[in-house]
């Protein structure tokens, strides 16, 4: 089974694949000033859950990619029940090889998924082209809640930054912080046990599958990891990147 084989049978009961619930992304939309108008573009957009939330809130339009055939049927699925494919498009392709209409969204979304562009200031810069001149970007991402990680997780997790890292990323690359929203110790719980959920009852119910020692081990493997490790070294939160002064004379110059 490869890495997506994996995911799309742990995912089975998840709608929002990160540890954040579904309050806390409205608080971002509410924090974007979404409306009506606004156009969003997602990058690794999942099961739509994101989009949908934001569109049946507050009424957006959006894009969102995703390079995961399953998770494009499901995202398509989902908008179809909600009578909203409208107003949201799924496109089922590489994160990075999609050729978005530059500078025409108010917001560019990347929750989770910085690894389209092998990591988080690739993706500030790559995102950056898909805003208007007031536009924000968000994203989700992992950071290291402490300098003194052991090396033998460490070594795992090479793209990890710590927040202040992240910070100062965003302002060289022409941003500022304008909002955080942190996954609390129960949002991790939720999201890496509703995992374990989905891979356990598949377990159970494929006792004769040729994979199922290899879908044992993957449980087992990555409860190991978020007992011993993540669970105390690993923070993860969704920032609203504003531009600062700098990316804003650039954008204008360039629109
Ligand atoms: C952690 S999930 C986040 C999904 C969504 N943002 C959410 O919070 O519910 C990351 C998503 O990125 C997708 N993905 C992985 N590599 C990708 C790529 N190169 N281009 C586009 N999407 C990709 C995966 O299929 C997965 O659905």
């Amino acid at each position: 089974m490869n890495f997506f084989d994996l995911k799309n049978i742990s995912e089975r009961y998840i709608e929002l694949i990160n540890p954040i619930s579904p309050e806390k992304i409205l608080t971002i939309g509410r924090v974007l000033g979404l409306n009506q108008d606004s156009r969003v573009i997602e990058f690794g957009s999942g099961y739509g859950e994101i989009l949908a939330l934001w569109a049946e809130n507050y009424g957006i339009s959006a894009v969102g990619v995703d390079i995961r055939e399953h998770a494009c049927q499901r995202a398509e699925k989902k908008m179809k029940d909600k009578g909203i494919t409208d107003r949201i498009e799924i496109v089922c392709r590489k994160g990075a090889e999609y050729e978005f209409e530059k500078h025409a969204y108010d917001v560019a979304a990347c929750i989770g998924a910085t690894f389209i562009w092998q990591g988080y200031r690739s993706t500030i810069i790559a995102m950056r082209d898909a805003i208007r001149t007031a536009g924000k970007l968000v994203i989700g991402e992992p950071y290291w809640l402490t300098e003194n990680i052991p090396l033998e997780y460490a070594k795992e997790e090479p793209g990890v930054y710590t927040e202040y890292e992240l910070l100062k990323i965003a302002r060289e690359e022409g941003f500022d912080f304008e909002y955080v929203v942190r996954a609390s110790l129960d949002d991790w719980d939720n999201y890496e046990s509703r995992n374990w959920y989905g891979l356990i009852r598949w377990i159970r119910d494929n006792p004769d599958h040729p994979d199922r020692r290899e879908v044992i081990d993957h449980l087992h493997k990555s409860q190991n990891e978020y007992v011993r490790f993540s669970r105390q070294y690993m923070g993860w939160a969704v920032y609203v990147l504003t531009p600062g002064e700098a990316v804003s004379s650039h954008l204008s110059h360039s629109v």
